[in-house]
């Protein structure tokens, strides 16, 4: 990755031009208009309800959370128990990462065929379309999978910041796999007991503003390769994340320190998709910029992974072959975004 194609040198030197690789054909540009508002707003997840509700609480929990899952593909998470300290620490941190020089952010490079280290990801010839936005990922757990010549000295707490943030959010994740599996009428330790020690990564994305949010995608239509992904958005941002419902790009409103859920594609395979990895973008905004943290939980790699037989039958039949799950990875970074394409591998 080039001086060029960082997106906030361009936008520093060149405020007023977006360069002709981020311009979309027609049929990819971004529809801008707002779309109605209710009844197209996400479904919201109470997570103190789940956690010490009464009974009937949970029960009405835990069919939003069913509803969520199997019509939107995303909902909202109030009341999740992280600490508002550490939202904001997490989003200092980033924010601190990205304002760093250019030069000081290039000493920890993405390298081609990863998303670890800061650059454009999922960039793979030269006529491909860039995102304008900015991108540093790190892998965090197991240690395995962790890079530490990646892990930044600057800002100030920085790596310290990430793992007490992603242990939090490991922890919101392995409660969420249970209630998702109670949805379902299963055993609430199914995933837990079939994932092995899960692989967490962490990634930064920061939307510089634009000149032509028209022509431009923040980030290209993609559906996740995790199995549960948690989304932060960072405070004073522009709405910038659209998920794909019935054909159309509803955008998700922040709710002030609530954290955006979606069903990865290993959720969407297992339940035989019932519960949708639902295909999501990120737009720009003329003048505010966008920072979102993400954090992607997954299986172990070694993991063999298919429908569950419990939703397959004459009614559901098998959509999805068995695969490995490290091989879905690899073959998940090594391929552009483009929409739901990914999970082809798994027909
Ligand atoms: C993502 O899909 O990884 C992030 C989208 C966003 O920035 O909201
Ligand atoms: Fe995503």
């Amino acid at each position: 990755v080039g001086h060029i194609d960082d997106v906030q040198e361009l936008r520093k030197a060149m405020p007023t031009t977006v360069p002709e690789r981020f311009v979309r054909d027609i049929t990819e540009r971004p529809t801008l208009a707002p779309t109605p508002s209710s009844p197209n707003d996400i479904p919201v997840v109470d997570f103190f309800k789940l956690i010490k509700g009464n009974k009937e609480e949970f029960h009405g929990e835990i069919v939003q959370l069913a509803t969520a899952c199997e019509k939107w593909g995303f909902f909202q998470v109030i009341n999740h128990e992280i600490e508002l300290s550490l939202f904001e620490s997490i989003e200092k941190v980033a924010k601190g990462f990205f304002m760093l020089p250019l030069e000081e952010k290039q000493k920890y490079p993405m390298a081609p065929g990863t998303i670890q280290g800061y650059g454009q990801a999922f960039v793979f010839s030269e006529d491909q379309k860039l995102d304008w936005c900015n991108m540093f990922a790190l892998g965090v757990e197991p240690q395995y999978i962790r890079n530490p010549k990646l892990w930044p000295t600057k800002p100030a707490k920085f790596s310290e910041t990430v793992d007490a943030y992603s242990r939090e959010v490991r922890k919101l994740c392995n409660n969420l796999l249970k209630y998702i599996a109670m949805s379902l009428g299963l055993r609430e330790d199914v995933f837990a007991d079939m994932f092995g020690v899960a692989v967490q990564a962490i990634r930064m994305n920061y939307y510089p503003p634009c000149s032509r949010p028209d022509l431009v995608l923040g980030l290209s239509p993609h559906s996740d390769g995790s199995a549960l992904t948690v989304l932060q958005q960072g405070k004073g941002s522009s709405v910038g994340l659209q998920i794909l419902k019935d054909n159309i790009w509803v955008p998700v409103k922040p709710i002030p320190n609530a954290l955006v859920i979606n069903v990865g594609d290993t959720i969407e395979v297992l339940t035989n998709g019932k519960y949708k990895s639902v295909e999501h973008r990120a737009v720009t905004h003329m003048e505010k910029d966008r920072l979102s943290i993400v954090t992607f939980y997954a299986p172990s790699y070694e993991l063999e992974l298919g429908p569950m037989p419990e939703l397959v039958d004459e009614n559901n039949p098998c959509k999805y072959r068995r695969y490995n799950h490290g091989e879905y990875s690899t073959h998940y970074v090594t391929n552009k975004l483009q929409g739901k394409k990914t999970l082809d591998f798994a027909r």
